[in-house]
């Protein structure tokens, strides 16, 4: 097994189902299989990490947590915050997030700041507020964030059954990715690791990702260099496509951001096994979603054959 999982604070992290994709398989030549960490308890991949985090913050005497958020951080936070009786901080850049996401937080009564700025602000004001007394930040600068992680990659080899040939994931602050790296190490095995990240960071419709400077862009660099990471840079228009696609032809509905690691595997040539780490939940950015297409007709079976027509 990889990685550390909570104890007593655990809301059932993990343990998130991988399943098979024919039809992209299909389409992309690959064996293609989707770990949903979208179906994690607060609907995103943080939580594995964060469970850790805030019960291992208040062992060594935290009173408060603190993390900067496009989002799903501040969810996962503020829910172990509540759940383990401690006050939770988050930072989130000023209308740039999505309202489920700022709603989990809020429900799970954290304080909410919404910061004058950038993702790339929010998070500097909070490595500052986490230096004070009784405060933890638990951004995955935090390396119990790291350690919770990494769990994912012992449960994706488990369940197919052998080493994927690549793994493939969306690249935001890359806090992922590296709890990825430190969990193959652990295992002992090297798949390619493919990153999809946005070539409009700074502006992208997916919220998400919307991250100018990476926090973890050095450990990302020493990936490249050693020949195990491939980062994919990828339009606004790829992004979306790859994000409707799961949700179309294989009836996974994520957020935007999540689809960017099968983006990022779709514009490689690669063979064998792929395993796309699926991240956020659909539910927490209906914003996104093209409804305009909904048709309003008569309570009539005339009506309705007309409107299908
Ligand atoms: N996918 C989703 C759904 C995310 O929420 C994030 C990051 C990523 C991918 C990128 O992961 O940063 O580890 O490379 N969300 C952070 C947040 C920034 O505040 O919720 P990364």
């Amino acid at each position: 097994m990889t990685g550390a999982r909570a104890t007593w604070l655990s809301l059932g992290e993990g343990r998130t189902p991988l399943v098979r994709a024919p039809r992209l398989s299909e389409a992309l030549g690959l064996d293609v299989h989707l770990k949903c960490e979208h179906l994690n308890p607060t609907g995103s991949f943080k939580d594995r990490g964060m469970a850790v985090a805030v019960e291992r913050a208040i062992a060594r005497g935290a009173q408060t947590v603190v993390c900067a958020s496009t989002g799903n951080t501040a969810a996962s936070a503020a829910t172990y915050a509540a759940r383990a009786g401690v006050r939770a901080v988050v930072l989130t850049p000023e209308g740039a997030t999505a309202g489920a996401k700022r709603a989990q937080a809020h429900a799970a009564g954290a304080q909410v700041l919404e910061v004058r700025g950038t993702f790339d602000d929010a998070l500097r004001l909070c490595r500052e507020l986490g230096e004070r007394d009784g405060f933890m930040l638990v951004n995955s600068l935090n390396p119990d964030r790291i350690d919770g992680q990494r769990s994912v990659v012992g449960e994706i080899v488990e369940q197919l059954g052998g080493v994927p040939d690549v793994i493939a994931l969306p690249y935001g602050g890359g806090g992922n990715v590296s709890a990825v790296a430190a969990g193959c190490d652990e295992a002992g095995i090297a798949p390619a690791l493919v990153i999809g990240e946005a070539a409009e960071r700074p502006t992208t419709f997916a919220s998400a990702i919307r991250i100018a400077a990476p926090a973890h862009h050095e450990r990302v660099a020493r990936l490249i260099g050693e020949d195990r990471l491939i980062v994919v840079s990828l339009s606004e228009e790829e992004l979306r496509e790859a994000w409707s696609t799961l949700a179309r032809v294989e009836g996974v509905f994520c957020e935007p951001a999540s689809a960017a690691g099968l983006g990022a595997l779709g514009k490689l040539d690669r063979t064998g096994t792929a395993v796309c780490i699926v991240t956020g939940h659909g539910l927490k950015d209906t914003g996104a979603v093209d409804t305009s297409t909904a048709t309003v007709v008569d309570a009539s079976l005339d009506a309705v054959l007309e409107a299908l027509a």
